[in-house]
């Protein structure tokens, strides 16, 4: 049961504002949906690196977030302390896939994490008196490493359980395919994503946005966002130190103590600005009751509840803020951007299947068409992950790693792995072309997610249904 599953409803935002009790005074506080928002200039999320060139706005939220841990350090249970923040993550995200409140692995994911961050620095806000704050993001697709403000040694921006493993984020992590020329383009492949909301279980892994919760078929699977390169940076950033023990990102019970997570979350939320500004994209967006009338409940820092409407979540000027660019890489990459690796410097395959690709059927292909791997009832791994995904001709040498179309991750969630039932689905269109009518081999070959000194890694092989490809054709918008 979710704690929050009894907190009183307030009325409809709009209306707080006139009323006067003490519950509304933590939205009134909030400013959500406020008519005084309407009209303001929004506050800019900046890029971390940024946002960190103006040292006394570094300072003041660090010592936000110090204050804030040293709030929860007196009192656990203290609304205005860092981990109150941090246990909302862990009472929405750290339940079962069935529970009504799970807002991952659904059409809430981006919707919740978006109210959840502005929820965040609103709070900061008010704490640090900075009144032009937002939380700046971390663009990994540029920077394949904790950012200088996120490490630095004795700043309450760093101190979290983290056990990163020696190694930069590499291209398949960040969702960065430099194989496939349009993937490329793209910068992170999840933008390939025709729609927001899943119409099938099926299409879950390839949908933007998720599938509706509740849904008849009572199915839940990550969306595309959700699984790369969401997946892969929480459990690099938390990493793994020996059986059992991992870093706060890399559980969602515990993800969000680390301040970074809402930096990550951040540039996942940026992407959906990018993804939307194509009106094909958005024409997508559920405009059901059921999804805009839903509201999603937080904890102001006097305690009082407050919630945040659907309705106001999908705009963010309506939050109060915009992001200082929509390109997803700072400057634009000409190639691989992480130094291309050996079969030796990984860890053995968990899983390889040997497939033929099928010939275009026939006539002139279809450019907007595209070759989709799925690889289907994926069992859950019994311990955090990340693999990629790597296709190479059949005959290819045993030694030989290939393309790398995609990865995954295996995140745990109050000590067990978070793994909803679902197809994995990775766009493997450049490779089909190469290799239209021969044999191809599929391996999945784990990532190195280890602290440095930890013990070596070992990963049991993944228990799959079948890998198969499918077409998937620019007509798929409109189902
Ligand atoms: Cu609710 Cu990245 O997690």
């Amino acid at each position: 049961m979710n704690p929050h599953g009894n907190s009183v409803l307030l009325a409809p935002s709009r209306r707080s504002f006139v009323g006067g009790t003490t519950v509304i005074a933590g939205a009134a506080a909030l400013g959500l949906a406020s008519p005084s928002v309407f009209g303001q200039t929004p506050r800019i999320r900046m890029d971390i690196v940024t946002f960190a060139q103006d040292a006394t706005r570094l300072a003041n939220f660090e010592a936000a977030v110090q204050e804030m841990k040293d709030r929860s350090a007196t009192d656990e249970n203290d609304p205005k302390g860092w981990l109150a923040v941090a246990n909302t993550h862990r009472d929405f995200c750290s339940i079962p896939d069935d529970d009504s409140s799970q807002i991952h692995s659904c059409y809430w994911f981006i919707a919740w994490h978006r109210a959840y961050i502005s929820v965040t620095e609103r709070k900061i806000r008010a704490i640090s008196g900075d009144d032009s704050f937002s939380y700046p993001y971390w663009n990994w697709s540029s920077d394949r490493h904790i950012p200088q403000a996120f490490a630095r040694a004795g700043s309450s921006l760093s101190d979290a359980v983290r056990y990163t493993p020696p190694r930069r984020l590499q291209d398949d992590e960040v969702d960065y395919i430099p194989d496939d020329p349009a993937l490329r383009a793209l910068g992170v492949a999840a933008l390939s994503a025709r729609r927001f909301e899943a119409t099938t279980p099926s299409r879950i892994s390839r949908s933007f946005g998720g599938i509706a919760r509740p849904n008849p078929a009572g199915a839940y699977g990550n969306n595309r966002l959700e699984r790369t390169p969401h997946g892969p940076v929480h459990v690099y950033v938390g990493g793994v130190r020996d059986q059992g023990d991992v870093g706060d990102m890399t559980d969602f019970a515990t993800a969000a103590r680390d301040p970074i997570f809402f930096a990550h979350h951040g540039n996942l939320d940026r992407l959906w600005e990018v993804w939307r500004q194509n009106p094909a994209h958005r024409a997508t967006e559920p405009t059901s009751d059921a999804f805009l009338n839903h509201r999603f409940m937080f904890t102001w820092i006097d305690g009082a509840p407050i919630e945040v409407p659907m309705s106001d979540v999908v705009d963010t000027t309506k939050l109060g803020y915009v992001y200082d660019s929509l390109d997803v890489f700072r400057t634009a990459p000409v190639g691989p951007m992480a130094s291309a690796e050996s079969v030796s410097s990984r860890p053995p395959a968990v899983g390889r299947q040997t497939l033929r690709v099928p010939l275009h059927p026939e006539g002139v292909p279809d450019e907007t068409e595209r070759k989709i791997l799925e690889i289907t009832e994926v069992e859950a791994p019994t311990q955090p992950m990340t693999v990629s995904v790597f296709v190479k001709p059949a005959s290819a040498p045993a030694d030989e790693l290939g393309t790398s179309i995609g990865t995954f991750s295996a995140i745990r969630s109050g000590g067990q792995i978070a793994w909803p039932t679902q197809t994995l689905s990775f766009d493997i269109t450049a490779a089909a072309k190469k290799y239209a009518g021969e044999q191809i081999t599929v391996q999945l070959i784990p990532q190195r997610i280890r602290a440095q000194g930890a013990e070596p890694e070992t990963y049991p092989q993944l228990k799959f249904g079948q890998m198969r490809i499918v077409t998937e054709g620019a007509g798929d918008h409109h189902r």
